[in-house]
């Protein structure tokens, strides 16, 4: 007997206007048709179109009961719907159907739905990042529910899993704990801390509240293969610029007819790629950048997503480390195994595409009008974590070759001063009256303010955390560079700002300017009726405590 069909995900609210959203979902089945119902009595219904996954994929890394000996394609189905005719705050039921070959149907709970928040309306957004299947993640979002109800709209700055083409980190992890089950509280994440074992689920959000993303490093995979592990396939991103000069030296074999799509499919495949981030989920779009950066309204809030993420590469300079600061040993006379150090996906560089189009974007009256101001990418600004050194830039490559000129050592440095977010993009943020940026990717909290009063704010110890580094902490930095990367502090230079309400205490028992921990997570709550931005704490090591608000702040 075949058994009976389920949804791989509940369904989920994308892409809201003034009148209508879209309601998205995935099974492990093609089947016939796929409905969404909805409106009193669930007596309406819209029929979904849907797409095949074509990048998702699971091999012997991937966390499954019985994960696969080698790479494997993962059909996986995504049927998505729009749901028209809606009134500004009105919340309608709804449920999805999905219809398998064998006339066997799956059906969701009922859920609600509502399109765009009108100006004026107070809403609760949460500002998340770098879930990453990490340990505290279902803790944090069980504890963001508990602790806000009903949100409004979830940012969530990059980093939504580690891998992107394994299609169980965003489905079905072993653990429990994947992206959407997380999210939609389906999650039994397992968090044992000083032998207590607590069961976390999430909490059901994505259901009835749209989301937008930016893309972080961990939405990004390298070089394609048919063969290779999915982690080595993710680590193995280069330059656009490298893929195309070996595209055009072999040109005449790869594409004799000069195909430009061809072409493009070629250079993409050989560099780098967001095509499975993008095919799961439906964003706003601009005409230049498609969904990696876009502006959007929603409410009160005028929201500008930028693409400003770097491949992360190791600190290390051991003679086998493919990293930030060299090439391995073992690749100085092979190219094609050149990392290229942390080499930028998108420009932002003054000038660039995405620049060009962010002027443009500031200096609109959507922008302009609105009555909050806010930018959100992933790479950080102004930062006390890790990943704040070496400064976001072009990697300058130096060959150092013998009397013989054979090659003894690749490396790579990043100037300080040609840090593109703080040398261009930070003065025009600043400069068009941006009142809060909000970023990730170093696993911790920490904020600061600019002397004009620009609001910088880093939410991203969710799931786990990689350090805060000041005063005796160093950060991993090489010390025989021609630059000085700062083992220490904030290298965009702004002071961090002290938790205004119950900052945590440092060993000497000193306010704590941030929060950088695996036991303690954080989430921060925007409230756009009062203009605040509050944040708290949980700590996991006592399941049973309550969570501490610990700082707040009002955008002006
Ligand atoms: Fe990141």
């Amino acid at each position: 007997m075949t058994s009976s069909p389920t949804l791989l995900t509940d369904p989920f609210l994308q892409l809201p206007t003034e009148s209508s959203v879209r309601v998205v979902w995935f099974t492990e089945f093609k089947g016939t048709h796929h409905t969404v119902r909805y409106g009193k009595g669930l007596a309406q219904s819209v029929q979904a179109s849907t797409t095949q996954l074509y990048r998702t994929r699971e091999d012997a890394d991937s966390n499954l009961a019985n994960p696969p000996t080698r790479l494997t394609p993962r059909p996986i189905w995504r049927h998505e719907a729009e749901v028209p005719d809606l009134a500004a705050g009105k919340r309608l039921p709804y449920q999805v159907a999905s219809t398998r070959e064998d006339g066997a149907i799956a059906t969701s709970k009922p859920f609600t739905l509502a399109p765009k928040p009108s100006p004026g309306q107070a809403l609760k957004v949460l500002l998340t990042s770098d879930h990453q299947l990490k340990p505290m993640v279902a803790a944090n979002l069980q504890k963001v529910a508990e602790t806000a109800g009903r949100l409004d709209l979830v940012l969530l700055a990059g980093d939504l899993v580690n891998i992107p083409d394994r299609a169980s980190e965003w489905f079905d992890d072993a653990n429990g704990g994947a992206f959407f089950p997380a999210l939609q509280g389906r999650a039994s994440y397992e968090l044992e801390k000083d032998g207590v074992k607590t069961r976390y689920t999430g909490a059901e959000i994505l259901q009835h509240t749209p989301m937008y993303t930016a893309i972080g490093n961990h939405e990004v995979m390298g070089r394609y293969s048919d063969t290779q592990s999915l982690n080595s396939q993710y680590a193995d991103a280069v330059p656009r610029a490298v893929a195309e000069s070996v595209y055009l030296a072999k040109k005449p074999f790869l594409n004799p007819t000069g195909d430009p799509q061809l072409q493009a499919d070629w250079i993409k495949n050989q560099s780098f790629n967001t095509d499975t981030y993008e095919a799961i989920l439906s964003l706003p779009t601009s005409p230049t950048g498609g969904k990696q950066y876009y502006a959007v309204t929603f409410g009160d809030i005028r929201l500008i997503v930028l693409y400003v993420t770097n491949v992360w590469r190791t600190p290390s300079l051991a003679p086998d480390a493919r990293g930030k600061y060299r090439e391995r040993e073992q690749d100085l006379n092979t190219p094609e195994n050149w990392g290229y150090g942390q080499h930028i996906f998108e420009a932002i560089a003054k000038g660039s595409k995405q620049y060009t189009w962010l002027e443009q974007e500031l200096n609109s009256p959507a922008f302009q009008q609105a009555k909050y101001k806010i930018v959100m990418f992933h790479h950080p600004p102004h930062s006390l974590g890790e990943n704040s050194v070496p400064a976001y830039t072009d990697p300058i490559q130096i060959i150092d070759r013998d009397a013989s000129g054979a090659i003894t050592a690749i490396r790579y440095e990043y100037p300080q001063q040609k840090d593109y977010i703080l040398r261009d993009l930070v003065p025009l943020l600043e400069k068009a009256g941006v009142q809060l940026v909000f970023y990730g990717h170093s696993h911790l909290w920490n904020r600061f303010i600019s002397p004009s009063g620009m609001h910088f704010l880093e939410s991203s110890n969710v799931g786990n955390s990689y350090g805060g580094y000041l005063g005796a902490t160093k950060r991993n930095v090489p010390t025989t560079y021609q630059e000085a990367y700062p083992a220490t502090d904030n290298p965009g230079g702004l002071q961090p700002v002290v938790p205004a309400i119950a900052p945590l205490l440092d060993a000497n028992g000193q306010p704590q300017p941030y929060i950088a921990s695996n036991d303690i997570t954080v989430f921060s709550l925007f409230d756009t009726g009062t203009g605040t931005i509050s944040s708290y704490y949980f700590d996991t090591r006592k399941p049973n405590s309550p969570v501490v608000k610990f700082d707040e702040f009002r955008l002006k």
